[in-house]
């Protein structure tokens, strides 16, 4: 027995010891942790089982049959996150670049297939420099795997991706397929080409960190949902994350005990929002007043700033929020917020979570680049989003709703469960000024003094239809409100909703615009 226990240990040893001394400290010198101190960090301390430890790779070309790769370059198993069960995966850059073979591959399918049959998060840490180049196909079969089992676990279980290092080429996908991105500044790089291929075809010179670091990804591309200063912050963000989302969608989120009072009125709301509807401010400001301990866990904060998106509690209970953001584009509809919202709509749907949407918006954006870039299509997916999701829902106006970005921000009509409105709201075609231009054209041209006469129309038109009460006479608004009720008015709607039931028609699934 001695020498089967002294057997085992010997192996463990070896592969603790990843690609050796010298990879585990170039590895530190970049500034980047390794595969293990990454799953340490991220899970509950002491709760990872790690599994396939022993798993070796086959290949036998380029003199690889004489090659030891440990854990064949990544690390897998399952642990826990604040005591909730997530499996994991972490590419070790220190064995061969993390690059991905047959074997490695297969270690990543076997905790996503135990992740799918558990009903449990995938967390995914990616450091490799693709695929294996000594596997050749074999290697590409296994990214066909992997993105295989990413799309049939989409919207069962929550898929996080974590960028800490290279992903490159079509190894970007993956993470792509996943629900959310996170990676970490100056060590995290995702690009299909990288730059000396781009500047042997189209001549542009462009740093790997401008082309596929995070901020390119978190402010340009959208592709990434979250930027991180370290690895530290990322997994802690990471956990923060899961605190909002159920295991998988036969679940509801977790509810936690909230010591911020459910009922509290908050009179600073009266200040935030100024009257004028030209007036920026911080919709952010809004949302932490309303929310528990002002606490907002803001998603894709640095793309297409003019709508806001993150997640919240109210009274305990994990909510999405969308909102226009006033400061940033007046708050319009365009492609790119307009993309950033109906997928956060959809993740909340597909993960059981209520969706605030708290409006204040003056339409879609005019222009060509609009237009020719697909406004139609890309305003569509919202309509679509808000439409198909069969989650509670319930919408905020503030201030302006304006033609069909009011419909775009789930109105009555599209599907929203309760609507409020706060007395300076203007629900109406268009705002007073430009409505008041077309349709009293003929009078203020006739008129002595044109622009009194304008501004009198504009007025006379502000009265009557910029404001809560035409649309509240017709039930498009449930409750006119005071700012200050709009935590306990929206507490007590998501409580009345709580055991709502709405069920799509039966399909084998409709067609997003795209
Ligand atoms: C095999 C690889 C490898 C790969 C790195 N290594 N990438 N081995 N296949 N794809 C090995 C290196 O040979 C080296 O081995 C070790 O990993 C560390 O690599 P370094 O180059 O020393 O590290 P660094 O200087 O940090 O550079 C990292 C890198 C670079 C930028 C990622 O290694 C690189 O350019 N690698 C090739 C990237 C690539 O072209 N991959 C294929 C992409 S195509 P030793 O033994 O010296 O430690 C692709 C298609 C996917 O992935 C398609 C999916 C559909």
């Amino acid at each position: 027995m001695d020498q089967l226990v002294r057997e085992l240990e010997e192996k463990r040893k070896r592969v603790l010891a990843m690609g050796g001394e010298k990879a585990v400290e170039k590895q530190h010198a970049k500034g980047k942790l390794t595969a293990r101190e990454r799953i340490e960090l991220l899970l509950d301390e002491g709760s990872f089982v790690e599994i396939d430890r022993f798993v070796e790779h086959r290949c036998t070309e380029f003199g690889m049959e004489k090659v030891y790769l440990p854990a064949d370059g990544v690390v897998t198993g399952y642990g826990t996150i604040n005591g909730r069960l997530v499996f994991v995966y972490s590419q070790d850059f220190t064995v061969r670049g993390g690059s991905l073979g047959e074997m490695h591959a297969k270690k990543m399918c076997k905790v996503m297939d135990m992740a799918m049959e558990v009903g449990a998060p995938i967390i995914g840490i990616n450091d490799s420099g693709g695929a294996r180049i000594q596997e050749g196909v074999d290697s590409l079969s296994g990214y066909g795997n992997i993105f295989f089992r990413n799309t049939r676990a989409s919207g069962v279980v929550p898929q996080i991706s974590i960028v800490v290092g290279p992903t490159a080429g079509g190894a970007v996908y993956s993470p792509a397929l996943m629900d959310f991105i996170f990676m970490v500044k100056k060590i995290g790089i995702m690009h299909i080409t990288g730059p000396q291929v781009i500047k042997a075809v189209t001549g542009e010179e462009v740093s790997s960190e401008e082309l596929g670091g995070a901020m390119a990804h978190n402010a340009k591309s959208g592709v990434a949902h979250f930027a991180e200063d370290s690895e530290e912050d990322c997994y802690q963000d990471v956990r923060k994350l899961l605190s909002y989302l159920p295991q998988n969608n036969l679940e509801d989120p977790p509810t936690i005990q909230s010591s911020d009072d459910p009922n509290r009125m908050d009179m600073e709301l009266r200040g935030i929002v100024p009257t004028h509807p030209n007036k920026p401010y911080d919709v952010r400001d809004v949302i932490k007043h309303i929310v528990d301990d002002g606490d907002f866990f803001e998603v894709h904060k640095y793309y297409a700033q003019n709508m806001v998106v993150g997640f919240a509690r109210m009274d305990g209970m994990s909510i999405g929020i969308i909102a226009n953001q006033p400061k940033h584009l007046a708050g319009v509809l365009d492609i790119d917020c307009s993309d950033k919202a109906s997928r956060f709509i959809r993740i909340c749907d597909a993960y059981n979570i209520p969706i605030l949407s708290i409006v204040d918006v003056p339409g879609y954006l005019p222009g060509v680049a609009q237009e020719h870039g697909g406004i139609i299509r890309h305003g569509a997916k919202m309509l679509y989003a808000y439409a198909e999701a069969t989650v509670p829902k319930i919408t905020l106006i503030l201030r302006k709703a304006y033609g069909g970005a009011y419909l775009g921000m789930c109105s009555k009509d599209m599907g929203a469960d309760v609507v409020l409105a706060w007395p300076q709201a203007e629900i109406a075609v268009m705002g007073a000024e430009g409505a008041a231009n077309i349709i009293f054209r003929k009078e203020i041209a006739a008129a002595e003094d044109s622009e009194k006469v304008r501004q009198e129309k504009i007025a006379e038109y502000r009265e009557r239809f910029a404001n809560p009460y035409v649309a509240a006479k017709r039930g498009f608004v449930d409750k006119v409100i005071l700012p200050e009720e709009s935590r306990p008015m929206i507490i007590s709607a998501l409580h009345m909703l709580e055991t709502k039931r709405d069920k799509l028609p039966k399909k084998k699934h409709g067609i997003i615009p795209a």
